[in-house]
């Protein structure tokens, strides 16, 4: 704390925790903590008229944002926004259909390519770093407010496919035909991300997420082509202008690819999915020297009860002792209770050991 005795920014827990240090009590947040499960959220989802147009209207972007950290006075504040805003912005407009998630015109070969242009993203990123400013004014100060992109992998499965899948097919069919031209559109995808990060970070974010949600489909060729190489490039080109703001990756899926992930791309926290054993969670903290977040089932917050504090005590304890942020292994689902979200959180913080 500072001399006067109020928090300030050097309270920032989730960053000292990505600096490497151990914190008696892991920081907490959650993926998607902005998000249905809250009333207050739906609310004003509704009152902005769509989901897209809440991500660009920054007052209502910002108070998403806030409701979270008011109900639950989480560690860390996610910008509320969304992965496919990077499309959107390029040109090929991006639309969320009630109930069916998010589609686009696709994009299946290289000539379709200059459908994205680099010069239109001024006025959407604008609109969004607006929100950032204001949430660094708004939040509490020892809030970290973390800033984000999708991974250039993720976000061209759904540049290609035109809508979400379980499998990304198409992208990997584009892939496996023509490398070269997948490679111009993961090209054009690290350049814009580079410079999407660097203007979030400018308008006030401490720190920036990958989101890499589809890393896991991947041979490992293919892993180490278009998931690794580009958000190696990815970090290193921020890292020119931003040296001292730690990434932290999330390769969902990764498995055993996790630990080269780490030591490639130069993250300084990673995001460990529902399926990381905790004994590899604890492996890839310490081989990699890198703070490590996770990785409780969201399924298992929906159900809550003995199950969930079981799960929770055993993870703050396994991680004892390392650098260790608190989170899910993916995001929170709409039917979770609000309620088992309150539990955790205090299960959490009730949880303060000092490291022998
Ligand atoms: O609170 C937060 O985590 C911040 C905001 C955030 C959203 N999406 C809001 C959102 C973040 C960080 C994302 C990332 C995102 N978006 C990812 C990567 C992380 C992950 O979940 O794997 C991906 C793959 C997307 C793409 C996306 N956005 C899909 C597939 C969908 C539809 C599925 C769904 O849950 O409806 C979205 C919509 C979306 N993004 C919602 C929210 C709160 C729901 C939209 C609504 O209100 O109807």
């Amino acid at each position: 704390m500072s001399s006067a005795g109020a928090k300030g920014q050097n309270d920032r827990k989730l960053l000292k925790v990505l600096s490497g240090e151990v914190l008696p009590t892991p920081p907490i947040w959650l993926m998607r903590q902005a998000g249905r499960y809250l009333a207050e959220y739906r609310a004003t989802r509704t009152e902005a008229g769509g989901f897209l147009k809440l991500c660009y209207t920054p007052a209502l972007a910002a108070e998403v944002t806030l409701q979270p950290i008011r109900r639950y006075g989480f560690d860390a504040a996610i910008l509320f926004s969304d992965i496919l805003v990077v499309p959107d912005a390029l040109g090929q407009s991006v639309a969320f259909l009630e109930g069916e998630g998010p589609k686009l015109e696709p994009i299946t070969s290289t000539v379709e390519l200059t459908r994205l242009d680099r010069g239109k993203t001024g006025e959407k990123f604008g609109l969004i770093c607006e929100t950032v400013s204001r949430l660094r004014q708004d939040l509490p100060k020892e809030t970290t407010l973390i800033g984000f992109c999708g991974a250039p992998w993720t976000v061209a499965t759904y540049v290609v496919g035109g809508e979400g899948s379980s499998d990304q097919a198409a992208a990997r069919r584009f892939a496996y035909r023509d490398p070269k031209g997948f490679q111009q559109l993961i090209d054009i995808l690290v350049d814009t991300s580079v410079d999407y990060l660097d203007q979030q970070i400018k308008a006030g974010a401490d720190t920036v997420m990958v989101f890499d949600s589809w890393a896991g489909t991947l041979p490992d060729r293919e892993f180490a082509a278009w998931v690794t190489a580009p958000t190696a490039r990815l970090v290193r080109d921020l890292k020119k202008r931003r040296p001292n703001v730690p990434v932290i990756g999330f390769p969902r899926g990764a498995g055993s690819n996790a630990l080269g992930f780490v030591k490639e791309t130069g993250v300084r926290g990673v995001g460990c999915d529902t399926a990381m054993p905790l004994k590899d969670m604890r492996t890839l903290a310490k081989d990699a020297g890198i703070a490590v977040q996770g990785n409780i089932d969201p399924l298992l917050l929906v159900a809550g009860g003995d199950a969930l504090d079981r799960r929770i005590d055993e993870t703050l304890e396994a991680m004892h002792g390392l650098p260790h942020i608190f989170n899910l292994g993916h995001g929170i689902v709409p039917d979770t209770p609000p309620e088992n979200v309150a539990r955790l959180v205090d299960r959490v913080r009730a949880f303060n050991k000092v490291s022998a």
